[in-house]
């Protein structure tokens, strides 16, 4: 059963974000290595975040982001030189939003919303104005705060102490299944987008519920 949501939190990227936006700046650079570049450095940027949580040994995102594309770059045996590398990491900046993103967001805006997310600060506001979202949330929440990256459960206790509402009035949504084990986990109320109709992760947890797009949440939340 849905339980009285108040608050909504959204994961970045991923969910309104599209990280595989870089795809285009990535084939300029590196002809027909984009879409495998951009896959490698996105899957290394993650492996990242969790390598460094279990170590204690957190760096901000654009840092793991980085460190990411640099061995994303070396593993294709492709070299990226410091300025290619400066285009690159700025193009995560200026990530494009799924396309429904602004009207859903919209729509959900009786909702106090926010963003929860593994990026820095600084990434993060240039990512919602970059995309015209700034009016949109009410709350731009980074794992800096804590120090450690998702799914640990301090980041998931964010949601809930910067809306001033019980956990369980917090919808958390994520396109990223393993973000929705960790929030659930955790004991948010959680709605998978999931847009490329990819098979649940067997940990053991489910979301409660699963849309194919942000317009989905928008009928189960009437
Ligand atoms: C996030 O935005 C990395 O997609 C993940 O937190």
């Amino acid at each position: 059963m849905k339980p009285r949501i108040q608050a909504i939190a959204f994961d970045a990227y991923g969910t309104l974000f599209d990280v595989h936006s870089v795809i285009a700046l990535c084939n300029r650079k590196f002809p027909g290595q984009g879409a495998e570049l951009s896959k490698l450095w996105r899957s290394k940027q993650l492996e990242y975040t969790w390598l460094r949580s279990l170590m204690g040994k957190y760096e901000d995102f654009w840092m793991v982001t980085e460190s990411a594309l640099i061995f994303a770059c070396r593993s294709l045996g492709l070299a990226c030189p410091a300025e290619t590398r400066r285009e690159l990491m700025e193009s995560y900046l200026h990530l494009e939003t799924f396309p429904e993103v602004k009207s859903a967001l919209g729509k959900l805006s009786k909702h106090k919303l926010a963003i929860l997310s593994n990026g820095s600060p600084r990434m993060l506001a240039a990512a919602v104005d970059n995309s015209g979202l700034k009016r949109v949330f009410a709350d731009v929440i980074s794992v800096d705060e804590v120090k450690i990256y998702k799914s640990s459960p301090r980041v998931y206790a964010l949601a809930s102490k910067h809306a001033a509402v019980p956990d369980n009035a917090i919808a958390f949504v994520s396109s990223n299944f393993w973000d929705i084990a960790g929030a659930k986990s955790f004991g948010l109320w959680t709605c998978w987008v999931n847009r490329g109709k990819l098979p649940e992760d067997e940990l053991g947890i489910r979301p409660d519920v699963t849309v194919d797009t942000l317009d989905g949440l928008i009928a189960v939340l009437a």
